[in-house]
């Protein structure tokens, strides 16, 4: 069955540069979006499409909204959302203190499910409709996950934690039993609907060089799963590091040596990098998660955007809920902006729109299937009043230009803005009844 949606839609093509926007988006003011199947069909001018549709087409016209490709988190923990905003002196206390407390609940299978249910109906709030995802050491955190995304059918990546040392007992598994639980999750999740797998090695500290290694060879067995981690996060962080690695070269040869750098791994975070490590993400093709609203939060550093552009090194945005603060990307595109200020890096104030959808799917090897509306993708979108607070109405008539607009969607959105969120052609989530269907 067809359907289209009448909107105001907006999508990219390509990055948007500090000098020159308009060839990076398409805009269409009074436009349709065809979705057949769950895949996009056709995308104009509703003038120039309306009538070419069957008529058993469902219309759903969605007036002045605007209508967005489903925003993308890079790197998110679903079971820290209940530990959201807690105050830690620093990255390394923050997650003794708070974060592996919140963890140890995971071993049990109902708890876990009910999280799950609860992130993804937050998730869905926001608007996000694809993220990477950080389970816990149990495997039951990442059946639960999948069991809640594949309910509704969406486009999600998780992975089990392999973590070996340096963190509680009851949180340690062994080189032996994460390769285990980990190529079993693959096997039952891997490419089932719309799910992908991660083989998730928390951060050098919390593993031992040989489960590096065979979270190494899951990867050589299954090229096609994703790795993610977190990578050069914090000072403190970085001289542990040197401290338990010290054959190693620097942080990113630690993941180098065990067959960890390749396309389809995701770093998070990657603020300290000095230049070659920079080099040796971009010869390899990785991706690096940039997470702003954690990175002032932990007060772990600011990244540099130059850095990753001048060795073209794959950018996204991740929330990195609970060290961020917001599930939001609207939120993180908003700490983003200033994050790059305070660096004094020019940049486009569209470039946070980019980075939150087809930046996020380039990112995560996914710009063939999400992104934007090219025929044939997956019809993932949200709906957007742009006007969502007296505030944002009142400074949206004053805006001279689209690009204005859209900036201000970024600095002053939020979860309000998003009326609805549509994954493979669903509606999965509308504030009508703020209910998640
Ligand atoms: N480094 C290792 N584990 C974590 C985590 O849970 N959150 C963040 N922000 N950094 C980490
Ligand atoms: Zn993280």
């Amino acid at each position: 069955m067809q359907q289209a949606h009448l909107a105001n839609i907006l999508h990219f093509l390509s990055e948007p540069s500090a000098s020159e926007e308009e060839r990076s988006y398409e805009y269409f003011e009074k436009g349709l979006l065809v979705v057949e199947e769950g895949k996009v069909l056709a995308l104009g001018y509703a003038k120039d499409l309306i009538d070419t549709l069957p008529s058993s087409t469902t219309v759903y016209d969605h007036k002045e909204r605007l209508l967005l490709p489903g925003f993308i988190d890079t790197h998110v923990h679903f079971p820290q959302l209940e530990m959201i905003a807690s105050p830690g002196a620093d990255l390394l206390n923050w997650l003794n203190e708070y974060a592996f407390v919140a963890e140890e609940k995971y071993a049990n299978a109902n708890y876990a499910s009910e999280q799950s249910d609860r992130f993804l109906d937050e998730l869905l709030r926001v608007g996000t409709t694809t993220a990477l995802v950080f389970g816990t050491v149990h495997p039951e955190s990442v059946h639960s996950f999948f069991t809640s995304c594949k309910k509704k059918n969406l486009r999600m990546v998780c992975g089990k934690v392999m973590m070996d040392r340096n963190a509680p007992t009851a949180l340690l598994d062994t080189p032996q039993t994460s390769y285990d639980e980990s190529k079993q999750l693959i096997e039952t999740w891997h490419h089932k609907d719309r799910l992908r797998y991660a083989v998730t090695p928390r951060f050098a500290p919390t593993s031992s060089e040989h489960q590096l290694e065979l979270a190494g060879q899951l990867l050589k067995e299954y090229p096609d799963v994703y790795l993610h981690t977190h990578l050069s996060e914090s000072v403190s962080e970085i001289a542990w590091v040197r401290e338990l690695y010290p054959k190693r070269d620097n942080y990113v040869d630690v993941y180098d040596k065990a067959g960890l750098l390749r396309p389809k791994s995701i770093f998070a975070h990657c603020i300290h990098l000095a230049d070659n490590e920079w080099k040796r993400l971009a010869e390899t093709n990785c991706g690096v998660a940039f997470c702003p609203t954690s990175n002032l939060f932990l007060g772990s550093g600011l990244f540099s955007m130059k850095k990753a552009k001048l060795f073209s090194v794959k950018v996204g945005l991740g929330t990195d809920v609970g060290g961020g603060s917001s599930l939001s990307l609207l939120q993180t595109a908003n700490e983003a902006y200033k994050v790059l200020k305070i660096r004094n890096e020019q940049h486009s104030p569209l470039l946070g729109l980019y980075l939150a959808t087809l930046g996020g799917a380039k990112t995560l090897d996914l710009e063939n299937i999400i992104g934007n509306f090219m025929a044939g993708k997956e019809a993932d979108f949200v709906i957007i009043d742009t006007a969502s607070t007296k505030l944002m109405e009142h400074r949206i008539t004053h805006c001279e230009s689209l690009v204005e607009q859209l900036f201000v969607l970024t600095m002053l959105g939020d979860d309000r803005a998003v009326t609805q969120t549509w994954s493979g052609g669903v509606k999965v989530y509308d504030c009508a009844n703020d209910i998640q269907i």
